[in-house]
């Protein structure tokens, strides 16, 4: 099957001390960062964008999982890119009628693209995304709001999940919102590989048996 991930959320971490923080999860075992990039419009949140990536990248070679929370995720394209952005997710909702130049320009600049669905949103909007000559290479379904960390993770959302990964075998499918030793096991059996997890990593005594089961998990 397809390769675990795990992305601890740096949303969850001390941001204060992001450097450090990253390198405790990568000592830890974290595959990826997952990067929270919001504009407080797409979401009514606002935390990090370019500048912060670009400070984190002089401290850290990892792979930089950028999930782009924003209205207009083309405009941060080019400054990720820079920035040293290393995956580049950015949602269905807001991209109705440019993913095609999106897809394009995220590849051009030498970043993963990746789409991303809210918890309303049908799995059939992303099809086409998946199927284009000019695909993108991971699809994140959202297992919550999106906006903040904490949150219950929405155990329906396995059923999009289930379709993706029967149709697409060797797709990366992310999961995002509630992800931890209680819940991991209902995401990797819908077939889940990439799983991001803020809470229940920064909030445990110890990240590394979190992120080792989460992976054990999805590799089994
Ligand atoms: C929510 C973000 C998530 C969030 C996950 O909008 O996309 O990445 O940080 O946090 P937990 O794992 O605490 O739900
Ligand atoms: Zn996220």
């Amino acid at each position: 099957g397809v390769e675990a991930k795990i992305a601890p959320s740096m949303l969850s971490s001390d941001f204060a001390n992001l450097a450090a923080e990253a390198e405790r999860m990568l000592q830890c075992g974290a595959d990826w960062l997952h990067m929270d990039i919001m504009d407080g419009h797409f979401v009514p949140n606002l935390t990090i964008g370019a500048p912060v990536i670009e400070s984190l990248r002089k401290h850290t070679k990892a792979y930089l999982d950028c999930h782009l929370m924003v209205t207009n995720p083309l405009d941060y394209v080019e400054p990720l890119a820079k920035a040293g952005a290393s995956g580049f997710t950015f949602h269905v909702e807001v991209s109705k009628d440019n993913w095609r130049e999106l897809i394009q320009s995220i590849k051009a600049k030498g970043m993963r693209p990746g789409v991303s669905l809210k918890p309303g949103t049908p799995i059939e909007e992303v099809y086409p995304l998946v199927e284009d000559k000019n695909a993108v290479e991971m699809v994140l379904v959202m297992t919550v709001e999106p906006g903040f960390g904490g949150q219950k993770f929405m155990p329906d959302m396995m059923d999009k999940v289930r379709a993706l990964r029967k149709k697409y075998p060797s797709l990366d499918i992310e999961v995002d919102g509630g992800l931890g030793p209680s819940t991991i096991e209902m995401a990797a059996s819908a077939g889940a590989n990439c799983i991001v997890a803020g809470s229940s990593v920064f909030g445990a005594a110890e990240p590394a048996k979190v992120i080792s089961l989460l992976k054990k998990t999805v590799n089994e």
